[in-house]
């Protein structure tokens, strides 16, 4: 009987509701597997729960063969996923919209307060047993409760969590136009300004739009030249919407104050010169690492497979 295709191990009781499906399972391990091993264990699969570390295009596809229905990716973002070739192949693909956005939120006001009160930098001064004493002088950053202004590039789920986070300390909030409808909650008194506006007025800048060809590189040195030389940045979507280069000299230059990534182009390597700069505050990947919130995701992709196999639509289709 085909299988379903498991390259990383999901959380234990998504484990078993992988094998409830009733087909045999084939599960890679902890790590992401290999390219050979994906292409060698997909040859047959009628479904594939995956992650974001795999990269689906149209060769796993046709390594996968005709029996294919669904792939399921286990994350909200779908840039790995070569979305055009999986329907012209008659595949589905799903991914798990809306159960991360708290913790995604939740991580992004992390780097925002690490970043902005220099967090890093007080515990290394600690650490490193450097000689201190309290001064009026000493660490000081950006204050949010005195009308610090956010900037949200993307107000889609994940952004507006983030904005009504940043209501409760009192920032003022300013956001690129939507294309989605939104009620009277979801304007939470947002701004919406067009990108240079925002860039130049916002005291944090925080990206939650999806990496497509559009936005790659959409934060550039222009963009950051435009931003204040106070003013932080934030990534928790995609590593590609900023350009790491650029972003490297502004940080040495001081063109603007700070940054907070939890995403990186060409993941999981970290641009090296990013590791020497004090004024960085870097986490790898782990928006979503909330414990309850990775059971969702990974209940969510396979609730999709579950659906598609039995004939159904699945819960969060992308195509
Ligand atoms: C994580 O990065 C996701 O897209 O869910």
């Amino acid at each position: 009987m085909t299988h379903v295709y498991v390259p990383r191990t999901l959380t234990d009781a998504a484990m078993t509701a992988v094998r409830d499906l009733g087909h045999p399972v084939v599960v890679g391990g902890e790590e992401p597997p290999t390219r050979d091993a994906l292409l060698r264990d997909v040859a047959g699969a009628v479904a594939v729960v995956c992650t974001l570390t795999e990269r689906i295009d149209a060769e796993f596809l046709d390594a996968a063969g005709p029996g294919l229905k669904v792939v399921a990716n286990t994350a909200v973002g779908y840039d790995n996923i070569d979305v055009p070739a999986a329907t012209a192949r008659g595949v589905r693909v799903t991914n798990t919209p809306g159960v991360l956005d708290g913790a995604t939120a939740d991580l992004t006001m992390a780097l925002i307060l690490a970043a902005g009160r220099r967090v890093l930098e007080g515990d290394r001064l600690l650490r490193e047993q450097t000689p201190w004493v309290w001064g009026p002088r000493m660490l000081l950053g950006l204050d949010l409760s005195a009308g610090a202004s956010l900037g949200v590039i993307g107000y889609g789920r994940i952004g507006r969590a983030v904005a009504r986070r940043a209501k409760a300390f009192d920032m003022r909030i300013l956001a690129t136009p939507t294309s989605s409808s939104l009620t009277e909650e979801d304007r939470l008194g947002v701004r919406f300004v067009e990108l240079p506006e925002l860039l130049e007025q916002a005291d944090v800048v925080t990206v939650h739009c999806p990496l497509t060809p559009a936005t790659r590189h959409l934060i550039d040195a222009d963009a950051l030249r435009r931003m204040k030389s106070t003013a932080i940045l934030v990534n928790t979507a995609r590593g590609g919407i900023v350009d790491e280069r650029a972003l490297v000299a502004a940080l040495r230059a001081g063109d603007i104050a700070g940054a907070g990534l939890d995403v990186f182009d060409g993941e999981p390597k970290v641009d090296p010169e990013l590791l020497t700069l004090e004024n960085a505050v870097l986490t790898p990947h782990i928006g979503s690492a909330g414990t309850a919130t990775r059971e969702r995701m990974c209940r969510l992709s396979v609730s999709n497979v579950a659906e598609v196999l039995a004939g159904r639509d699945p819960v969060t289709p992308v195509n």
